[in-house]
């Protein structure tokens, strides 16, 4: 599982994979194989990036299908399977520190309620348009986030992850690189990481811009050159582009649902939604200044209104015509996340036939997958590599 691709003669590399895997099995996808538009070439140069083993596994929040996300022990657990990368989600202190969270409101992933001596800074906010109420970690200096510890988010569908819960505190950034560097010594090999900006146009509006003090720590810590071990990610086109003046270090646009537009569209009033980044001139404007995009797995195998899958986009032979990876998010083994016809019994939270969805998805030519679990969706991989 944790092979390198380029070092093992018969395995598929990041590019015989897409002919493997489209123009074999005569799925779409197939044009791929030939398909080297867009002036990067998958990869973009990027010699590491043509080193991850494909399908590539990113351990979505760490392994958060089994411990409290982004928690030095989600990440721990992440890389002890075999994740290929990592992920992790940044968001500022009030003193600028880069903390992994998925989001600033950490009401829902601290014990912070449980602190009565900052129940005053309990507040409402307007983020990306959207009204929340809870706790935010731009109010928090780095010292006073320390005090708080990790919980569980979803302990409704995830109790037994509730063991963990108050194990470890919300790490730094900087935290996550000496781990992954020390890992890294340990085994001989690069530790990947998969980092995404947060509401990067939100932050820099409040004097918190999230790009250079990721640039810096990604210098310091030698993360910062075309071939680094790391990915870079945000739903935000401009943070991209800006980390893309910044540093070397690979880069891709997440994509959500086809009406949404990224927040700095609506904020600098570009009319373009996913739907359009998705066509094939949007694919070759962000060929311009990344090297893959990280879709929603809807994108690639619309489901139809029962919840089913359907016949998959052109997406990955579009994106792959120019020259762009695809890693779409978010595989999850229980069946409330799992299209309709991969759910076994009526239990939400009993995990349904995963391994049978994610074969659809990797059928599809994708050349990764973000997944809660990682140890399924690396024995997915490997059942799609042995066909
Ligand atoms: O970054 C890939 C995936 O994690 C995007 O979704 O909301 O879980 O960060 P989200
Ligand atoms: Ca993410």
């Amino acid at each position: 599982m944790t092979e390198r691709a380029r070092t093992t003669p018969g395995r598929r590399t990041l590019l015989g994979a897409a002919v493997l895997g489209t123009a074999a099995l005569g799925l779409p996808g197939a044009a791929h194989a030939t398909g080297h538009g867009g002036g990067h070439g998958r990869g973009g140069g990027h010699g590491s990036l043509r080193e991850l083993p494909v399908p590539t596994v990113i351990g979505h929040r760490g392994a958060s299908g089994y411990r409290p996300e982004h928690t030095l022990g989600s990440y721990q657990l992440a890389l002890d399977m075999g994740a290929h990368i990592v992920e992790q989600d940044l968001v500022p202190t009030k003193d600028g520190h880069l903390v992994c969270r998925h989001e600033n409101d950490i009401t829902a992933t601290t014990d912070v309620a449980d602190h009565p001596g900052f129940a005053d800074r309990r507040t409402t906010k307007t983020i990306d348009g959207v009204s929340y109420t809870g706790w935010f970690t731009e109010d928090f200096t780095l010292a006073e986030l320390k005090t708080l510890r990790a919980k569980e988010r979803i302990p409704g569908n995830r109790p037994d992850n509730t063991l963990y819960d108050g194990r470890w505190t919300v790490p730094t950034f900087d935290e996550v690189l000496r781990w992954a560097d020390k890992e890294g010594r340990k085994r001989g090999r690069p530790v990947w990481l998969y980092v995404e900006t947060k509401h990067p146009t939100y932050f820099r509006k409040l004097g918190l811009g999230l790009e250079e003090p990721l640039a810096r720590l990604l210098r310091r810590h030698g993360r910062h050159r075309k071939n680094s071990p790391l990915i870079l990610q945000s739903f935000e086109p401009s943070s991209v582009q800006r980390l893309a003046r910044l540093v070397g270090t690979p880069r891709i646009v997440l994509l959500s649902g086809p009406k949404a537009r990224p927040w700095d569209f609506v904020e600098s009033g570009d009319p373009r939604t996913v739907a359009d980044l998705v066509k094939p001139a949007g694919l070759k404007w962000i060929a311009s200044y990344a090297q893959g995009i990280g879709p929603t797995l809807d994108l690639v195998i619309p489901k139809d209104a029962s919840g089913r899958l359907t016949t998959p986009t052109t997406l990955v032979r579009d994106a792959h015509a120019r020259g762009l990876l695809l890693h779409p998010y978010t595989l999850r083994n229980e069946n409330g996340f799992l299209p309709a016809d991969f759910r076994r019994g009526t239990d939400p939270n009993a995990y349904g036939d995963v391994f049978g969805a994610c074969a659809a998805y990797f059928a599809t030519g994708i050349d990764g997958i973000f997944a809660d679990q990682p140890d399924t969706a690396l024995l997915a991989a490997a059942d799609f590599k042995g066909r």
